[in-house]
């Protein structure tokens, strides 16, 4: 008999990307993106949180801010924050039966919009101080 395809049993099934569907990879993204959104809230707790040790220390973490590593790092937030804000929208829709049909194409769509949004907030964070 075939071994059942991506048994949630098997660990490695969990990675495995082989027969996985568009949508099933819409979902993974937004997994993960989800995932950093939530990482990212409490690293900007902990940030905020610099402010309570003084002008100097914020002013201080300011300055490193501005690298480009930081500026890299917020670019993979704003991708993130838009792939899972517009593909929330994709599956509260699909949710109510709306669009279901179509939901490879609003999948893909969403998969742009974020690119597109995440190449202009590039363009401006890189070049305009
Ligand atoms: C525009 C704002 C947002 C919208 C429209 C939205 C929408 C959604 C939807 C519809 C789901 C369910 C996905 C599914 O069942 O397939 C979801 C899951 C989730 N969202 Fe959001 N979300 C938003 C913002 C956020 C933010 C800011 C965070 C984190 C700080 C977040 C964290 C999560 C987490 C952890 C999950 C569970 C993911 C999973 O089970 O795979 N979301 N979101």
């Amino acid at each position: 008999m075939e071994p059942q395809k991506n048994d949630p049993k098997n660990l490695w099934d969990w990675f495995n990307p082989k027969g996985r569907n568009v949508g099933g990879w819409a979902f993974i993204l937004n997994r993960i993106a989800a995932l950093g959104l939530v990482f990212y809230l409490y690293l900007h707790l902990f940030v905020l949180g610099k402010l309570a040790q003084g002008p100097q220390v914020f002013d201080q973490f300011i300055a490193t801010a501005k690298s480009p590593l930081y500026i890299l790092g917020e670019l993979l937030v704003i991708a993130a924050a838009l792939y899972h804000g517009l593909n929330g929208v994709r599956v509260l829709l699909t949710s109510f039966n709306i669009g279901v049909p179509q939901q490879k194409q609003m999948f893909y769509t969403a998969l742009l919009l974020s690119v597109l949004g995440t190449l202009v907030f590039a363009v401006r964070m890189f070049t305009v101080h």
